[in-house]
């Protein structure tokens, strides 16, 4: 075994790993080719796995039982699926939230059942959690607005979901695969968290043919302008074509996947991910999305996935 913990063997749709996650089937209806296997492992690309801050209009319906009693006025902005808690922590500290026409910048107030709680002008209403995994295509942006007017990821989901999603973290334009989009704030903090985050697998295209050698050193762990980063898998996907490797990571910095190449001496030329927290893009075609199942929710919140 290498230093990363790996043997890197150029072999190709190994089986499952230690038959703890059974890998699924690969769809192949585009470019999607991805199995990946590395010594033990192999990993599937499967495909598992508003506007600003204006809410909907017209007062909130709300469940008596759950207001009743009133909740925390940043875990009801944070229903409202614009933002995680924290960051509603600094919206109320900044005085944009009212409750029933007075601006609270207190943290404990209390939100009750039949108050009317405003961002500015406009009324929040806690929308219904909705999860929604997209297969991403090239040529759009992870933004829910884009100052330029390019196509966002948000015009491939909104005729299927009227809730207002947001990506959960973020792919370059170019990149393409599993995205997952939703109004759940405290789950994307989860999953967002630099303190832990979550696993991550994408196909690599590159220039050229790549060394052994310089996959090592990724294993290795590399040094970027803003820190250390290493894979904690990568391999050959294809015997036959040396350009195309599979790479496991942990990192949620920005183009971390182009840059750690770059480093290298490559250049990055397609870029999918396969895997992110449990989720592949299974049977999703590319462009498509579709809700995710209670089991598959149940399995984000409790962080039960490798
Ligand atoms: N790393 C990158 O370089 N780009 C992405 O889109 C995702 C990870």
């Amino acid at each position: 075994m290498n230093e990363g913990g790996l043997i890197m063997q150029r072999r190709k749709n190994s089986g499952p790993r230690n038959g703890k996650q059974k890998p699924e089937k690969e769809t192949r209806s585009e470019t999607d080719k991805s199995n990946y296997s590395k010594g033990k492992r192999s990993f599937s690309s499967d495909s598992v796995a508003g506007k600003k801050y204006a809410p909907k209009s017209g007062a909130p319906k709300q469940k008596a039982s759950t207001l009743e009693d009133g909740i925390r006025i940043n875990r009801y902005i944070a229903n409202a699926g614009i933002c995680s808690r924290r960051e509603a922590e600094s919206y109320i500290l900044a005085g944009v939230i009212s409750i029933n026409g007075k601006v609270t910048t207190d943290l404990s107030t209390k939100v009750k059942y039949g108050d009317i709680v405003k961002f500015n002008d406009a009324p929040l209403a806690p929308e219904k959690k909705t999860y929604v995994l997209l297969n991403k295509p090239k040529g759009y942006v992870t933004t829910f607005d884009d100052p330029k007017s390019r196509k966002t990821v948000i015009d491939l989901v909104q005729s299927k979901c009227r809730e207002r999603i947001f990506p959960v973290g973020k792919l370059d334009i170019d990149t393409t695969g599993v995205l997952l989009l939703t109004n759940d704030g405290e789950l994307t903090e989860k999953l967002t968290n630099q303190k832990n985050n979550k696993k991550k697998i994408y196909q690599v295209t590159l220039d050229k043919t790549v060394k052994e050698d310089d996959l090592q050193k990724l294993l290795n762990g590399i040094e970027l302008e803003d820190g250390a980063v290493k894979a904690t898998t990568i391999a050959y996907t294809d015997p036959e074509n040396l350009r195309e490797v599979g790479i496991e990571l942990y990192s949620s910095k920005n183009h971390i996947v182009r840059r750690m190449f770059e480093h290298i001496g490559y250049n990055v030329m397609k870029l999918d991910c396969v895997y992110f927290a449990g989720l592949t893009k299974k049977d999703l075609p590319r462009g498509k999305c579709r809700f995710l199942s209670e089991k598959e929710i149940t399995m984000l919140k409790r962080g039960l996935y490798s």
